[in-house]
């Protein structure tokens, strides 16, 4: 696992994290691309948003699968996960709605559902790149504490921190659903890279543990301690709870949207300059 301190903002930390997925996609423009919800990132759409128009970023070959939905909201509710994601990123690029999955949290047979889900993502070769946010339980989708390293795409039951995290998201009266549909842990470990943005001093105790802790299934973003190709980005405050920050990469400012991500050969890239993201080779499916 690498680690990277963005000292110089939260805003610089999306960047990089922006900038990583842009190279990912110009080398390989059918990427499989793993997409996360919540508010950290928000900052990575937008700038992703901003390269398509202003640079030209391509969409078109692009196939995503997020992460989670909640179940029993519609995909047209204002408080899902779908619309969430139209509302940020594909409506605002030129990505085939086709080439979008999310969980159906509607389905009428939610266990057909989740194993549907994980045939599409292998019949799409598998995730390249899996983007990823953190909870305040250390949560990684929505596998919450207790969750089995091994698991797979399933239903899940919200645990109280999580639905008093997520609840500004809904008007009230409306509740935050009981349940999701979340990729399973192991279903993100077999993603090829996995990127993790933690930004806010609220996040720096959990994202201690899950980078300096014991591997634990109390917090199933320690499961990337396993990850062969995992990175960690961080901005100061998200970092500073890390007992072995000297042992880690930092930012520099004013040239923080070329900081470098390591591959998993050990090779320096370089999310922004000439270097190539390393991604290993996946099925060239259309
Ligand atoms: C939800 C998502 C997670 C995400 C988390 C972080 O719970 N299911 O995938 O990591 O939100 O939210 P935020 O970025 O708002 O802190």
């Amino acid at each position: 696992m690498d680690v990277i301190i963005q000292s110089a903002g939260a805003g610089r930390a999306a960047q990089a994290v922006a900038d990583f997925i842009a190279q990912a996609l110009t080398d390989k423009p059918n990427l499989v691309l793993g997409l996360a919800t919540g508010s950290t990132m928000e900052s990575v759409y937008e700038q992703l948003v901003r390269k398509h128009q202003k640079e030209g970023l391509d969409f078109s070959r692009c196939r995503t699968f997020n992460l989670d939905e909640y179940v029993g909201l519609p995909a047209e509710d204002p408080c899902s996960y779908h619309d969430f994601m139209r509302q940020r990123l594909f409506d605002k690029v030129n990505i085939d709605p086709r080439n979008t999955h999310l969980p159906d949290g509607m389905a009428s047979d939610l266990d057909a559902e989740c194993a549907r889900y994980e045939r599409l993502i292998a019949a799409s070769g598998g995730i390249d790149l899996q983007v990823l946010g953190i909870g305040l339980n250390g949560h990684i989708g929505f596998n919450e504490p207790s969750s089995a390293f091994e698991s797979r795409t399933r239903v899940q039951l919200l645990s109280q921190v999580t639905l008093d995290q997520n609840a500004p998201f809904f008007p009230k009266p409306k509740r935050v659903p009981r349940t999701a549909i979340t990729m399973g842990v192991g279903t993100i470990l077999e993603a090829r890279r996995c990127l993790l943005l933690a930004i806010g001093p609220e996040k720096a105790n959990i994202v201690a543990q899950a980078i300096e802790g014991p591997l634990t299934r109390m917090v199933t973003a320690s499961a990337l301690q396993l990850h062969s190709s995992c990175t960690f980005v961080l901005d100061g405050p998200a970092a500073a709870q890390l007992q072995k920050s000297g042992s880690y990469q930092h930012g520099i400012p004013g040239q923080s949207a070329g900081i470098s991500l390591l591959s998993p050969m050990g090779t320096q890239l370089s999310s922004s300059a000439s270097p190539r993201a390393s991604l290993r080779s996946s099925p060239d499916t259309p």
